[in-house]
């Protein structure tokens, strides 16, 4: 086996934020063995990595990270140091409707990935130095904010609203106990809305560019008054980068560019850009707007202080709302084939033609 400097795991690297972490280190760091560890639920897409998967130093793992011997086979098998953990059931309105899936992937998933570590580094002669349990969250474990100004910072107490924030919680607070319990080296952060390629068209940008496109109905939640702060994914994966090597052991970052919306205004933008983008005249698709039932629970307002990783990491955003939503729209409209595959179901076989086939 050759010798890296580093071996890492990206859990749900098939996904969408996975893919973009993916793709960033694998491109960045030839010297790091990246394993791609996914089950490849309905929202992996190995199609998101076609431009890095004969890469020498990436491998991809089809794994259930509950599966718990599998997730200690492979910590062992490729002498895992750095866990990047991405995994993660993800859509909240599927988690109101499907509780159960989302406790046994988020938390118990989690617990699964944390217990293999754990294990399989305590037995390595180094035990714990060198080694790093990264933990992806989101801000919606800090439950909603008023109209009133304020941010969720890192001191913000957790009060998850959904069945997906509440398994989300649940899996940081097994993190944060994994440190303060066994000394595992982990840090936590956690992330406003992402937007950006390879989002599944379940979720409001891709969904709402992709109707449009269609001349299909909007369907805006409620009033359309609630509010989120949205990151571009390309920041996200930065900040992700830049936090797995100078992050503070057992600390907590949030990530966010200060880029809040009423989801009314940001569905009026993407109808701008779409029809621009397409050469309709402005204000083709306004009558596509269709205001339905509100979402149980739904939360009214996101907004992430992110001043700490500013200030201790320097990091900042590197793009414009209106840069990132204009390369946004037209990466889906000129994405059309992989928008089908995702909607259709092809994507589905994508694993079993290149990988099992092959
Ligand atoms: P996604 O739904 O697009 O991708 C999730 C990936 O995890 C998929 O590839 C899926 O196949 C894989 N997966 C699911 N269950 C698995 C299991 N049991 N074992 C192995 N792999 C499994 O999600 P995303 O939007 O890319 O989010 C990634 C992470 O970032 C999640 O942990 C999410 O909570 C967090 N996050 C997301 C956002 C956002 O706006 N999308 C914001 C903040 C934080
Ligand atoms: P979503 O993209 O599902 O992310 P999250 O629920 O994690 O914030 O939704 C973003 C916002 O858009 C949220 O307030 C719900 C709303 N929304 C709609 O109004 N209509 C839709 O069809 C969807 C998917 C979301």
């Amino acid at each position: 086996m050759e010798n890296y400097k580093r071996n890492i795991i990206i859990t749900g690297g098939a996904g969408f934020i996975g893919s973009h972490v993916v793709r960033l280190f694998v491109n960045k760091y030839p010297e790091y063995r990246i394993v791609n560890l996914d089950k490849l639920t309905y929202a992996g897409n190995l199609a998101n990595l076609k431009d890095v998967e004969d890469e020498s130093n990436y491998v991809f793992e089809k794994a259930d990270i509950c599966d718990f011997d599998k997730m200690i086979e492979i910590i062992r098998k490729y002498k895992i140091d750095g866990i990047i953990h991405l995994a993660a059931e993800s859509h909240v309105d599927r988690s109101i409707k499907d509780p159960f899936t989302f406790a046994r992937t988020n938390v118990m998933g989690t617990l699964s990935l944390l217990q293999a570590a754990k294990i399989c580094w305590e037995e390595t002669v180094e035990k714990y130095s060198g080694k790093l349990f990264y933990h992806i969250s989101t801000d919606e474990v800090y439950g909603s904010l008023q109209f009133d100004g304020t941010f969720f910072t890192e001191e913000t107490k957790y009060q998850p609203h959904s069945p997906y924030s509440a398994s989300k919680a649940g899996s940081d607070h097994f993190v944060r106990a994994f440190h303060d319990t066994y000394g595992m080296p982990t840090i936590v952060t956690n992330c406003s809305n992402n937007y950006g390629p390879y989002q599944f068209p379940e979720k409001l940008i891709p969904l709402f560019i992709n109707n449009i496109r269609h001349g299909k109905p909007l369907p805006v939640y409620g009033k359309g008054e609630n509010v989120r702060d949205w990151l571009y994914v390309e920041d996200h994966a930065r900040a992700i980068d830049l936090i797995f090597h100078k992050g503070k052991v057992a600390d907590t970052y949030n990530i966010g560019g200060f880029n809040e919306w009423r989801n009314i205004d940001l569905v009026k933008v993407i109808i701008r850009t779409v029809d621009r983008l397409l050469g309709n005249p402005a204000g083709t698709s306004d009558r596509l707007i269709t205001y339905v039932a509100d979402r149980k629970g739904h939360d009214l307002r996101y907004a992430i202080d992110s001043t700490k990783l500013r200030n201790e990491l320097g990091w900042k955003p590197g793009l414009q709302f209106e840069e990132g939503i204009e390369k946004t729209v037209r990466w889906y409209l000129d994405n059309q084939e992989w928008l089908e595959n995702v909607t259709s179901g092809d994507y589905l076989r994508y694993y079993d033609e290149m990988y099992l086939n092959r």
